[in-house]
């Protein structure tokens, strides 16, 4: 199913794929050395340095339905990815990977809509691999290498691709529900006083569980508040 493109330096596989993916097929992975212009969520900058794993996947979904369920399903599967080496990540609400509470792995997703109609989601994922001096970067952070583990970067992309596609169908005909219970086995936080942050204001409660629809649910002073979007801070 996964059809990979190497590239050595790009700006951004996200740019690369949103500049080509009228033709290219769903599935199409691209994957790059290094990156001039890695980005994050909320604008930030991803340093991409090699010796780090950097790939973007173009999906062509037909329906919009759980569309913000995918990077819950990525994020899963890289913890299984990481798993298949020995490593026991954690997933940090919506789709951070961490280990040992520090960052290993971003996803970020990005939809490209004409006329309302959804063309495509593309969605990059880095890992640290092989990097060293990335102790903070924004928050706390770790590497394969840290962890001492010595892994082939493209055999690691293909067994978290292989898990993605393992799971998407059903995600999408049936939405966070069939990865849940999963999900939530690798969710740290549950019972732990948690802020969220989003662009323009901060929340603070308790971690209560993931909604089936993949929504954290935070209990705070005033209630219980449903959280679409952010950034939680353990
Ligand atoms: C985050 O944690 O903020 C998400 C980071 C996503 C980084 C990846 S690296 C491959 C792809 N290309 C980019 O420019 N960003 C994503």
């Amino acid at each position: 199913m996964t059809h990979l493109l190497h590239v050595g330096e790009v700006d951004s596989t996200q740019n690369y794929l949103k500049a080509q993916f009228v033709g290219l097929a769903h599935g199409t992975v691209v994957q790059a050395d290094c990156q001039t212009a890695g980005r994050g969520r909320f604008d930030r900058t991803w340093i991409s340095n090699e010796g780090g794993l950097y790939f973007s996947v173009l999906l062509k979904p037909t329906k919009t339905d759980f569309l913000h369920n995918l990077t819950q399903l990525m994020a899963l599967s890289v913890c299984r990815g990481l798993e298949m080496l020995g490593v026991h990540p954690n997933l940090k609400w919506p789709n951070d990977v961490q280990v040992d509470g520090r960052k290993i792995c971003g996803i970020l997703s990005e939809t490209i809509f004409t006329a309302n109609k959804l063309q495509a989601v593309i969605m990059g994922v880095g890992i640290n691999v092989e990097q060293e001096g990335l102790t903070h970067v924004g928050q706390p952070a770790t590497s394969l290498k840290y962890l001492h583990i010595n892994t082939d970067k493209i055999a690691l992309l293909h067994t978290i691709m292989d898990f993605f596609w393992r799971d998407y169908e059903a995600l999408m005909a049936h939405g966070f529900e069939t990865l849940r219970d999963d999900y939530l086995k690798r969710f740290a936080a549950i019972g732990k006083e948690v802020t969220v942050k989003n662009v323009d204001k901060q929340i603070c409660g308790i971690a209560q569980d993931i909604s089936p629809r993949g929504t954290l649910l935070l209990q705070t002073p005033q209630g219980q508040e449903e959280i679409y979007i952010g950034d939680l801070m353990v």
